[in-house]
């Protein structure tokens, strides 16, 4: 792959419509990112096959979608108030911002023999100081210490503050699990690689309530199911690892985690997480609340505070990686072909529907089919320019099948259907194309 992939994925989102930067016409904003109208199928897609498979296909998992805002004493309780910090340096120089783990920082910062990476300069970082991530606003119209509220820096507290009125409401028994999918906000120090590191992104998290001791039989069931899944979601396997956390990268709530790394352009990175994060948080908001979280196991008679196995995964660093492993290019009839190969099922668009040529009552038979398939599919219609420029379209947005109508479609009702990858055509017979689709779009 070219080294600079990321350049050309970025610049083929926006030229295609997946993901813009925030507020372009102002001149853009840090670190936070728009998705057009193909990155926001793609990325609903994804959440939606993540749902399916946690919380539709599984007895034992009920859907949440809590607030973003929350008692302020939940981040106290969570350990994010104290704990959720990152030790900032800057050049007093050239006023560039760093992290104080960053390995490009040579020497002491605070001390004369520091060297900034970026102008050089020797003696002009400071101290390190620690930055709480998490961005702080206001309750109501006073802003004073009292009204201070926290945009989450993860779903999962929603999950464990909601914990008892799931199981009562539910009827579920231990072990069953809590999910949801929703936005998180980081006051990240250096935010970057596109969508990769962001201040505002989505998480797909589910907490698992276990009894203690059973924890680590979990841990292993969802490091498996967790890596299944994206094996299903269609990523390369040989793109894919784990990492276990040494000692010093636990958070503060975890006995053991395990990051699913995939190899970006940029080396191997975390985007997903499977945490075992005991009984941290169930047993400090039980403390901080002063409401019991307790479980009476109706089997034993025993009460324990239930064991977490936590999946956490990124939406935005998921369709990321969706993106980058299906990047291909390659050389047809002596131009560059680019193609998003993603697997059917996450295609933003599922077939494109085009008249061979603007006569000839094409247009009307290439509409009329068109408005029958979109009734089930999210398909394209397009009659401008060249038919081969119009599939060199659909190859970027990662259309799996072109529909062209042609002179012949017009004596025998049958279309041809291109496959994007195979660059295979056949014939159908137009009144067969939506179970057809069906069939191919199943997987
Ligand atoms: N509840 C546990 C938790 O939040 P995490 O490892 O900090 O664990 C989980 O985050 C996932 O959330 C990451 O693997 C990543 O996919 C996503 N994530 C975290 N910070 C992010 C950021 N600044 N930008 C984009 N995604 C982020």
């Amino acid at each position: 792959m070219p080294e600079n992939l990321m350049d050309k994925l970025v610049s083929l989102c926006k030229r295609r419509g997946f993901i813009f930067q925030s507020s372009e016409i102002y001149g853009g904003v840090g670190s936070v990112w728009d998705y057009g109208p193909l990155g926001a199928e793609l990325k609903k897609n994804i959440k939606e096959r993540w749902w399916r498979s946690m919380v539709h296909e599984r007895d034992d998992i009920e859907g949440l979608d809590a607030a973003i805002l929350m008692h302020p004493k939940v981040w106290e309780a969570s350990g994010h108030v104290a704990g959720f910090t990152d030790p900032l340096v800057d050049c007093k120089q050239c006023k560039n911002r760093f992290r104080a783990d960053d390995p490009r920082l040579k020497g002491t910062p605070g001390e004369p023999d520091a060297r900034c990476p970026v102008c050089g300069n020797k003696g002009t970082l400071t101290a390190p100081r620690m930055f709480n991530l998490m961005f702080k606003t206001f309750m109501g119209p006073v802003e004073e210490a009292a009204a201070v509220v926290y945009l989450r820096p993860e779903t999962a507290q929603g999950i464990y503050v909601n914990y008892l009125n799931v199981l009562q409401s539910s009827r579920q028994k231990i072990p069953f699990g809590i999910a949801q999918i929703g936005k998180a906000f980081r006051n990240e120090i250096t935010p970057g690689n596109f969508t990769f590191r962001t201040r505002e992104f989505e998480q797909m998290e589910m907490q698992f309530f276990v009894k203690p001791g059973d924890d680590g039989k979990w841990f292993e069931f969802w490091k498996h199911e967790r890596l299944k899944w994206l094996h299903d979601l269609g990523i390369r396997p040989e793109k894919l690892r784990f990492h276990q956390h040494g000692k010093d990268e636990l958070a503060h709530y975890a006995k053991d985690a395990y990051d699913i790394q995939y190899e970006f352009p940029f080396g191997w990175q975390e985007f997903e997480g499977i945490h075992n994060r005991t009984d941290f948080d169930l047993s400090r908001h039980q403390q901080y609340s002063g409401k019991k979280l307790d479980y009476l196991d109706p089997a034993t008679n025993e009460r324990f505070v239930p064991y977490v196995v936590e999946t956490s995964a990124g939406a935005d660093r998921t369709t990321l990686v969706a993106m980058l492993d299906a990047y291909h290019e390659e050389e047809l009839e002596g131009e560059k072909r680019v193609v998003l190969r993603f697997k059917p099922a996450l295609a933003p668009i599922k077939a494109a529907v085009f008249p061979l040529v603007n006569k000839d009552g094409m247009p009307e038979v290439a509409k009329r089919l068109y408005d029958d398939l979109r009734r089930r599919f999210n398909v394209f219609y397009d009659d401008g320019g060249s038919i081969g420029r119009r599939y060199r379209r659909q190859d970027e947005a990662g259309t799996p099948f072109g529909i062209t109508v042609d002179g012949q479609s017009i004596q025998d009702q049958t279309v041809t259907v291109r496959e994007r990858d195979t660059l295979k055509q056949e014939r159908v017979a137009a009144a067969q194309l939506d179970d057809y689709l069906a069939g191919r779009l199943a997987s």
